[in-house]
């Protein structure tokens, strides 16, 4: 009988994901909880469910072979462990496991205990505290809140006086009881990388390299995003090896969650700063696939990828090697104008069927009655193209960008270029 999956979160990376999933033969179903305005059709139905009693509801009402989950706040919120109390199968860490990205001030506990390369680092919860480690870093100075905060909880500050300000702001509730806790720590310097694994509590087995895009400008000026396009293979990783890489990042953690008794199932992903010379230091763990770093990793997985989830949900993770492509994906998001501060809504957007080697993924987007699109969110599109090579897939996403009609969109003109 065919699968039926669950894919839990609405934007660009759960679109992929049921989109991907959707591709394997023996899924016959895939649901999308909340999914957005581009998400259903063919085998993807949407359905409104976003608290986890629903979702539980949904997956027993519905009897999925698999759920999936995308967005952090509902690891850390304990979704893993309820459908796990429900005995439903579920693709996540549990609510433990995953304070490694919930919580930086253990994170970091965690990489030292582990002798995981990281940047130096203080934990401080008072401002006296926090103003005595200052001297022990140099500008610019990196202050981040201990808990989840959205994308907006790490800032670089230039000289003391700001990193000054930055600590009096969250420790006085800049981000509630988020940043009741901050980590300073020394300014690493390098080009970044993702580094993500499917882990099966005892096993992992890594994606394809990737790299995002963060700031909202060309050549890396502007705000901080939530990424605004994305590549895959990281040019930074070229040259590199990359199971290397895994065995310092991403095995000590998969082991020392086993000895700890919180197993990690699920996506491990390992924000990486790769120095000049090919050293690498771990800046952050997520729990979960990276949103736009999963819209051009799932193109490139081929193979069945259903089996290869429900075997790391199941703790079966047989094969370590999944079947990857060597092709390249660039993906390039269209946000709306405003964002990242004050997104505007409620434009309409004509999106064409993609050209062939081409994905539109949505994000912020909604229909109306009519079936009408209008953005909705922050980052609205994610424009995918594959090819032999990332320039080829680079001209092809481009070129498919062009073809979309949104007006006053805002997306970057270099992803991928700056190598
Ligand atoms: P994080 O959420 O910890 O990955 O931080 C968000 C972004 O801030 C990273 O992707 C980096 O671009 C930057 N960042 C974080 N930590 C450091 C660091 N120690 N040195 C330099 N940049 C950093
Ligand atoms: N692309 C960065 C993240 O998903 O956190």
């Amino acid at each position: 009988m065919g699968r039926r999956v669950l894919v839990i979160g609405g934007g660009g990376r759960e679109h992929a994901l049921a989109w991907r999933l959707a591709g394997d033969d023996q899924v016959e179903k895939v649901l999308i909880a909340p999914g957005n305005g581009g998400t259903a059709g063919g085998k993807i139905e949407n359905v409104a469910a976003t608290d986890i009693k629903a979702l539980v509801a949904l997956a027993r009402q519905h009897k999925v072979d698999l759920a999936v989950v995308g967005p952090e706040a509902l690891l850390a919120a304990g979704i893993a462990d309820a459908f796990a109390a429900e005995g439903l199968p579920l693709l996540g860490p549990s609510q433990a496991a995953s304070r490694l990205e919930a919580s930086k001030a253990h994170a970091k506990q965690f990489m030292n205990r582990h002798q995981i390369a990281t940047a130096r680092s203080h934990t401080c919860s008072s401002v006296d505290e926090a103003m005595g480690c200052l001297d022990d870093f140099a500008a610019p100075y990196v202050i981040k809140a201990d808990g989840l905060a959205a994308g907006k909880g790490v800032v670089i500050a230039g000289d003391r006086q700001e990193a000054e300000q930055v600590i009096n702001s969250m420790l006085a509730g800049l981000h509630g009881s988020a940043s009741h806790t901050i980590v300073i720590e020394e300014h690493l310097v390098g080009v970044e990388m993702s580094l993500i694994a499917l882990c099966d509590g005892k096993r992992y087995a890594v994606l394809g390299t990737s790299q995002d895009h963060k700031r909202l400008g060309d050549g890396d000026t502007g705000p901080n995003t939530g990424g605004m396009g994305a590549v895959s293979p990281a040019p930074s990783g070229s040259g590199l090896d990359v199971a290397a890489l895994a065995a310092a990042t991403i095995e000590p953690v998969v082991r020392g969650m086993a000895e700890a008794k919180t197993p990690y199932r699920g996506f491990l992903y390992a924000g990486l700063m790769i120095a000049a010379d090919g050293s690498a230091r771990v800046l952050e763990y997520n729990c979960r696939l990276g949103d736009p770093e999963a819209q051009v990793l799932l193109p490139l997985w081929e193979g069945d990828c259903f089996a290869a989830l429900a075997a790391a949900a199941a703790g079966r993770l047989a094969d370590s090697e999944l079947a990857w492509s060597s092709k390249a994906a660039v993906g390039v998001v269209m946000a709306a104008p405003g964002y990242p501060v004050r997104p505007e809504t409620g434009i309409e957007i004509a999106a064409p069927q993609p050209d062939a080697g081409c994905m539109i993924f949505h994000a912020g987007t909604r229909r109306d009655e009519e079936g009408n699109l209008f953005s909705s969110g922050g980052r609205v599109l994610n424009v995918v193209a594959t090819a032999t090579d990332i320039a080829t897939a680079r001209h092809s996403a481009y070129a498919q960008v062009a073809k979309i009609g949104f007006s006053r969109a805002q997306f970057r003109k270099d992803i991928a270029a700056l190598g």
